[in-house]
């Protein structure tokens, strides 16, 4: 069992207070906190070695290369990757989509069919829409139900021989809902599409195996798993890696360098032109550490309890409406209060101390599904208590008194 009062120690902003009230930090899907292990390497890059990495002979520059590649290797075991070399360091979970997006262009063409579901982040529409532009493929989507799930038979249907790729996430950011994403890549792979699973909202919350799930591309953020912003991951199978093209040209992508010709890197520095973010990369490696020390089978006994304890005070509200009601969600909770903004609703909240995002989640077309502009989201990390799920409630009542 977690001892939720010594873990709240290591993440010193829950302590601070906001508008002269303890912060309640209840925005966890759009970045979680970080605890004082991240905070105290990123100080020791930067006093300790700080230096480029994969250029220099002089031993500060050797320093920084041995540990950022020490993450990478991380990041490859917690993911469970075959490689190493399959782990490409990106600034996060949408640079990684765009990277597979930009080398997809080169190989589809009029006519293939590109799968969405449509309970995706923006970050996983936006990019798609750009590639069939730039090569006619047409984009479909995996409709949802009221409960906030993707309807399965008719993915079913929407799969054939002219299917290339399929995109959806693990873990919808703006209702929770867990996704069958076993199944999807499943029958994707029966068609001969690859799948990408982005699991941005997702590794907080569960460790992915990427071999066991026989995925072809799965990303995520660092920012989201108490690591910082700016840096994130893209795993791919070697052969799809090897298959796509650079994104990016620059330094270090390269081989070498003509006027007449060049020749890339191998893999992974083929996708990792320039100089990267080297702090961020070595401490997204402390940041998992971090993670697994408290256990994600832990994680996810302890988030479950809040969630179910929330789900079943907020519900007691009058007037009040959850959106995402399936049975395999994660810790998330979007809601309505009856005709009022969630804006007004966020707004009061946060003079009680209590973080929430409220809006459309840049997850436009599940606030088109359900007819409405956004919705109040609070979404919980294993540091949260459900004395702090009291205050939420508390602020939710107050919200409604003054705005009905
Ligand atoms: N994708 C992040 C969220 O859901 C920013 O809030």
């Amino acid at each position: 069992m977690l001892n939720i009062q010594d873990i709240r120690k290591d993440f010193p902003i829950l302590s601070r207070e906001v508008n002269g009230k303890p912060l309640v930090y209840f925005d966890n899907a759009a970045t979680s906190q970080t605890p004082q292990q991240v905070i105290d390497a990123i100080t020791s890059y930067y006093s300790g070695y700080n230096a480029n990495i994969h250029r220099g002979v002089h031993t500060l520059s050797q320093e920084a290369t041995d540990l950022y590649e020490q993450s990478r290797q991380k990041i490859q075991a917690h993911f469970n990757a075959k490689f190493s070399h399959e782990i490409i360091l990106t600034s996060g979970a949408t640079d990684s989509i765009n990277l597979v997006a930009n080398g997809f262009s080169s190989l589809l063409k009029k006519g293939d069919e590109i799968i969405v579901s449509a309970l995706e982040h923006h970050s996983n529409i936006v990019p798609w829409q750009m590639l069939c532009e730039r090569t006619g493929s047409v984009l479909k989507v995996i409709p949802m139900n009221a409960d906030g799930e993707l309807v399965m038979d008719e993915f079913d249907n929407l799969l054939s021989k002219n299917t290339k790729l399929v995109f959806v996430n693990h873990i919808s950011n703006a209702l929770g809902t867990i996704n069958p994403i076993e199944y999807i890549i499943e029958k994707a792979h029966a068609v001969g599409a690859a799948v990408l699973i982005d699991g941005a909202q997702a590794c907080p919350h569960v460790k992915p195996d990427v071999q066991a799930l026989d995925v072809d591309f799965y990303v995520a953020s660092a920012h989201k798993m108490c690591g910082p912003t700016g840096v994130g991951m893209l795993y791919g199978k070697e052969a799809w890696l090897n298959k796509l093209p650079p994104y990016q040209g620059g330094g270090e992508m390269i081989a070498e360098v003509t006027f007449e010709k060049t020749t890339y890197a191998d893999l992974p520095h083929k996708f990792e032109a320039g100089t990267p973010n080297i702090a961020g990369g070595i401490v997204f490696g402390t940041a998992i550490d971090y993670m697994n020390a408290i256990g994600f089978d832990n994680i996810a006994v302890y988030e479950h309890e809040l969630l179910e304890y929330a789900t079943e005070k907020l519900t007691a509200i009058e007037g009040l409406k959850i959106y995402g009601t399936s049975k395999h969600k994660t810790s998330v909770i979007s809601f309505n209060l009856d005709h009022i903004h969630p804006y007004d609703v966020g707004t009061i909240l946060d003079k009680l101390g209590i973080a929430v995002r409220t809006g459309h989640h840049c997850a436009q077309p599940i606030m088109d599904f359900y007819r409405i502009p956004g919705t109040v989201r609070a979404s919980f990390a294993f540091y949260n208590t459900k004395q702090e799920i009291d205050a939420l409630v508390e602020g939710v009542k107050k919200a409604k008194m003054m705005l009905s």
